[in-house]
């Protein structure tokens, strides 16, 4: 068990204070993320694209998320006793055959990592899925609208539910994920109203991307609101919070330009070659490493 927020307290977050949720990848992030005030983190299929580089969500793996799944649990559990909410990606292709599958590979996502819950795209027909994944004991949180893994199906990253009988859709599939058990929803890439008339509607938290200031929560993919995906990637909805991108452009310049202007390694960043006691440790920084 871990000593993070449960989906109790989600639930009990509707109508109260904002969620704050964000993704991360890695130890090193989320041990950081652990003290910032932030409530929850997904380990998202964003992975895809922000650390494998890949065009869109689809290729990635049952076993990507449970790699990077494993890392940031690892971070979270170097940096205290409480840490965020951490929810896990089911990826495209590892839920929606049947509900069997879906049942079958949630449950090794929760065998293989210390979460609170599974996050699964869809609406009405994923709703067996999350009835049977519930029924096991397995929290969901369930994600509709622009749902990244159907980007073929809405020919690329565009806003959904903008005509009346769209919206709609979008609704009854948000209500039937509740129906169905999920203990929260992220709405993405939709209409203002549209977000406002479902977080109005459901009795569980929304937590939106894209969906504007009413939803229960906001979620932004880590690398997005700290800048480091690059001053290119600015899509409406995205607050930029810092340029990690600029700052550590500078700080790779700086390193190139001091080794081959000999300026680094100085004295004081070199070993001196008298041997006074035991030799110096050399430690790497590693979150999981115990200080010595
Ligand atoms: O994969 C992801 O990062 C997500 C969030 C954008 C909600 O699904």
């Amino acid at each position: 068990m871990n000593g993070g927020m449960t989906t109790h307290d989600v639930r009990k977050r509707k109508g109260a204070d904002k969620l704050v949720m964000t993704t991360a990848y890695d130890a090193t992030w989320a041990r950081l993320i652990a003290g910032s005030g932030v409530d929850m983190v997904l380990v998202g299929d964003s992975l895809g694209m922000v650390i494998q580089g890949q065009e869109n969500t689809l290729p990635v793996t049952l076993d990507d998320v449970i790699y990077h799944g494993r890392a940031v649990a690892r971070g979270f559990r170097a940096a205290g006793t409480t840490w965020p909410h951490l929810t896990i990606d089911m990826p495209f292709g590892s839920y929606q055959e049947s509900s069997r599958q879906a049942l079958k590979n949630a449950t090794r996502v929760m065998k293989d990592v210390p979460a609170e819950s599974i996050k699964l795209e869809g609406g009405w027909m994923v709703a067996d899925a999350v009835r049977r994944i519930v029924a096991a004991g397995i929290p969901v949180m369930g994600h509709v609208g622009l749902t990244p893994q159907s980007v073929q199906a809405f020919g690329g990253h565009r806003v959904q539910g903008r005509e009346s009988e769209a919206a709609d859709k979008i609704f009854e599939d948000a209500v039937s994920l509740e129906r169905a058990g999920c203990y929260s929803v992220v709405l993405e890439g939709i209409p203002t109203p549209l977000a406002d008339r479902i977080t109005k509607r459901l009795q569980i938290p929304t937590i939106g991307i894209g969906a504007g200031p009413h939803c229960d929560g906001q979620v932004l993919v880590l690398y997005d609101l700290l800048g480091i995906s690059g001053p290119d990637f600015k899509p409406k909805f995205l607050k930029r919070y810092a340029d990690v991108h600029g700052t550590a452009r500078d700080a790779l310049a700086a390193f190139a330009r001091e080794v081959k202007d000999g300026t680094f390694p100085d004295e004081a960043h070199s070993y001196s070659g008298i041997a006074a006691g035991p030799a110096p440790t050399v430690a790497y920084s590693s979150p999981g490493a115990k200080k010595k």
